[in-house]
């Protein structure tokens, strides 16, 4: 059984899509301009985020920013073949990884993705999208700074971790979880950044970890953590 092909499901996602177009296109024109003159997208957000990078989040608060269908699909897979009853997600926006991720939950017999996201008018947009798609019910979404708001813990052991905030965050969110990780839960990180590679595919670490092969090549990244208890 799949709830991420039939409908309401469906219906939602390729309409969130059809928004996510429209309301980031003009953006994603302007860094594609950016490129062609010379600039480096990574660096000039890292540099961003490093003078405030709630600030640049709060710029974008009306932009989707999300994962393609194709990313989706395969956060959808992972966590269903992972059995993941408990996963978490650094980056909510409007919801449409999570309601990927949400699926494959409940696709697996039930449990939670722990949404974060820094902006509350994100996040309560999330909470429409995600009842929208008949999968609120599978959704905590803590609001504020994920550094915070999982600092205290997330309620037990995690299967999958989604790594889609603010790109500098990514290792010190990996490692704030690190003692929450199932042995051979999978982290998928969309735009890593070269600390957080580093970090990865050093196997002294606890994970092994592979470059995917998605276009335009970001640092989209799965690995799996194989440290034990
Ligand atoms: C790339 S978007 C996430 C897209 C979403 N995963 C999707 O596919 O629809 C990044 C989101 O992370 C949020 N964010 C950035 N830094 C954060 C932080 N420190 N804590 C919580 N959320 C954060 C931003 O406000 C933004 O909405």
């Amino acid at each position: 059984m799949d709830s991420l092909t039939t409908s309401p499901v469906a219906d939602v996602l390729e309409r969130l899509f059809r928004e996510a177009e429209i309301a980031d296109g003009p953006m994603i024109a302007e860094i594609l301009e950016n490129v062609e003159a010379g600039a480096d997208p990574l660096v000039e957000m890292l540099e961003a985020e490093a003078r405030d990078y709630k600030g640049l989040y709060r710029e974008v608060a009306n932009n989707f920013l999300s994962v393609s269908p194709d990313f989706g699909r395969l956060l959808y897979i992972c966590a269903r073949a992972r059995n993941a009853s408990r996963v978490v997600e650094f980056g909510t926006s409007f919801g449409i990884s999570t309601i990927h991720l949400a699926c494959a939950v409940r696709d697996s017999g039930g449990g939670v993705v722990i949404g974060t996201e820094l902006e509350s008018s994100k996040a309560a947009r999330a909470q429409d999208h995600l009842a929208a798609a008949g999968v609120a019910d599978f959704v905590d979404i803590r609001v504020g700074d994920a550094l915070d708001t999982l600092r205290d813990g997330v309620g037990g052991p995690v299967g999958l971790v989604h790594l889609d905030g603010a790109f500098s965050l990514y290792k010190p969110v990996l490692q704030l979880l690190e003692s929450h990780l199932e042995p051979n839960a999978l982290i998928l990180a969309e735009n890593g950044t070269p600390d957080y590679l580093d970090y990865v595919r050093d196997p002294s670490n606890g994970y092994v970890s592979l470059t995917l092969p998605f276009e335009p090549a970001r640092g989209n990244e799965l690995s799996v953590f194989t440290r034990q208890a």
